[in-house]
């Protein structure tokens, strides 16, 4: 779909959007198009019997007489006052799914009179065109005998706009957003026999045409270094484990301290020895999520080019029983030099981030450590699909994060930690074991992490429960969200790069 701006006057054919305010208020352009339809909108807004231009309301008037449009949706936008970015991308969202399932091939939006609005027309358009550029996300490439009037048909969005150059500018970083935000979407929906450890690599150096240092560590490498929490997890598998270091360096100190993102990439999650039930399995293919929106991430600082330093770190793992595999009970020795006992191979996650976050730490020495994993399924009892949990060892990084959430409609609960939850974990055979209690189980997942973060202030993203989404919502189809991404972009944008 291809997505352009243009002046306000609107096309004469194909479907056309048009606002409606509350009370039933024809926006500007919608009063212009009634006069085009000889009166239609008007006589059908009045006619309509629950239509009254509420926000999200919407109502479609196929082939009006005496004009050459296919459709003209009026759309409800309330009170201009109450429209936010948030709320812009979920109508260009909502008006793209709907007007291609609806079979239009083109059309053209025009959200006009929005004197209360505190967006400016660039704003509006932009917000609109980046919605609508969200939802149009589709991992389609293994369908290969899906009938043609199945397949999205939109192919042209064109939002019009009083201010044409700087809705374009807008755009130009929101739609290096998008960019990152489908990167991640198609790594989170690649089955695991298409994207395993050393796949996920490859698919990394692609990031380097962006200007991204790409270092991928192997098998032999990491051992070397003395990864054994890490490696334990790797050792049933056929396919070998990788750490993918990414960096981009665009501050303007390239000396300057960098900011770490960590990702969890257990590429597959089987249990390990402590197999998981069959019954949903399939789902542990996303359980690199965290890989993936660090992937996502870095390919947008570096498509909009950010004035930052950032560290990506993904550890690349897959969790199979074999003959090979880890036992429950095994002792492995972190590349901290900490031992831990191996309980349950299931609880592999933190195993894989205990090396990575050490490796991060000690190698970059950075100002800030995020680590972003499908660590738990406790997390998703607690939070639903709604929120991802976060836990910190800083306050400041904490409300940041959550403000940042908030601004791009990806919410974060903070989790609270403690020594209590800590000393859980305390084992008599090693310094630690990988699990807690059944109680709290992302809580004690957490403080597992914190072992390996030292005094770097640190955050830790649970996003088990918004990874992957069994509906869809205005911006989000069904699928991989890339939950995460814009978060974690606006958080560098707002704090790291004035
Ligand atoms: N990858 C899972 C967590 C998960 C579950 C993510 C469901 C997404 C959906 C993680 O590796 C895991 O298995 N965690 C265990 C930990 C337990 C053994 C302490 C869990 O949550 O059950
Ligand atoms: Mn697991
Ligand atoms: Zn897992």
């Amino acid at each position: 779909m291809k997505i352009s701006f243009a002046t306000t006057s609107l096309p004469d054919t194909g479907a056309v959007v048009v606002g409606v305010l509350e009370g039933g208020h024809l926006t500007p352009a919608a009063a212009a198009l009634d006069q085009t339809c000889g009166g239609a909108i008007h006589r059908a807004v009045k006619a309509a019997k629950k239509f009254s231009g509420k926000r999200d309301q919407s109502m479609t008037l196929i082939a009006p007489h005496g004009c050459g449009y296919s459709q003209v949706v009026l759309y409800g936008l309330g009170k201009p006052k109450d429209l936010d970015t948030l709320k812009l991308q979920a109508i260009g969202g909502t008006v793209q799914a709907a007007l291609t399932s609806s079979g239009e091939t083109a059309c053209a939006i025009l959200l006009d009179g929005l004197t209360d609005c505190s967006l400016g027309d660039a704003s509006v358009a932009a917000n609109l065109a980046f919605g609508a550029r969200l939802r149009s996300y589709r991992f389609d490439r293994y369908l290969t005998k899906e009938k043609k009037e199945d397949k999205p048909s939109l192919k042209k969005f064109t939002v019009h706009t009083g201010d044409v150059k700087g809705a374009k500018h807008t755009f130009e970083t929101l739609d290096k957003i998008a960019d990152g935000v489908f990167l991640t979407r198609d790594l989170v929906s690649e089955p695991a026999n298409v994207l395993y450890p050393e796949s996920f690599a490859k698919r990394c150096l692609s990031l380097t045409e962006l200007g991204v240092e790409v270092q991928v560590l192997d098998e032999k490498q990491m051992k070397k270094l003395g990864m054994g929490a890490l490696l334990g997890v790797a050792q049933g598998s056929e396919n070998k484990p990788r750490l993918v270091v990414l960096r981009w360096n665009g501050a303007k100190d390239k000396d300057a301290k960098p900011l770490a993102f960590i990702g969890k990439g257990v590429c597959f999650d089987s249990g390990g020895i402590s197999i998981k039930p069959s019954a949903g399995m399939e789902d542990m293919k996303w359980d690199m999520g965290g890989a993936g929106v660090v992937t996502g991430l870095m390919t947008v600082l570096a498509g909009r080019k950010a004035k930052v330093n950032a560290i990506g770190v993904l550890g690349l793992v897959e969790n199979m029983p074999s003959g090979a595999a880890q036992r429950p009970g095994d002792i492995v020795t972190s590349l901290s030099g900490q031992t831990i006992e191996v309980l349950n191979t299931d609880a592999e996650g933190r195993l894989v981030l205990a090396d990575a976050l050490w490796y991060a730490k000690e190698t970059f020495q950075p100002e800030v450590m995020i680590d972003l994993a499908t660590l738990t399924g406790a997390i998703i009892i607690c939070l639903g699909g709604e929120y991802a949990g976060l836990f910190s060892n800083d306050d400041a990084l904490a409300t940041r994060l959550t403000l940042a959430g908030k601004a791009v409609g990806e919410e974060l609960w903070r989790m609270p930690m403690g020594p209590a939850y800590d000393k859980q974990l305390n084992s008599q055979a090693a310094d630690m074991k990988n699990i807690g209690g059944r109680e709290g189980g992302s809580i004690t997942a957490a403080q597992f992490l914190k072992r390996f973060v030292g005094e770097v202030k640190w955050a830790h993203l649970d996003i088990a429960g918004v990874t992957w989404s069994k509906s869809d919502s205005p911006t989000v189809p069904k699928g991989g969200t890339a939950f995460g991404v814009r978060l974690l972009d606006r958080y560098v944008a707002e704090h790291w790069e004035k």
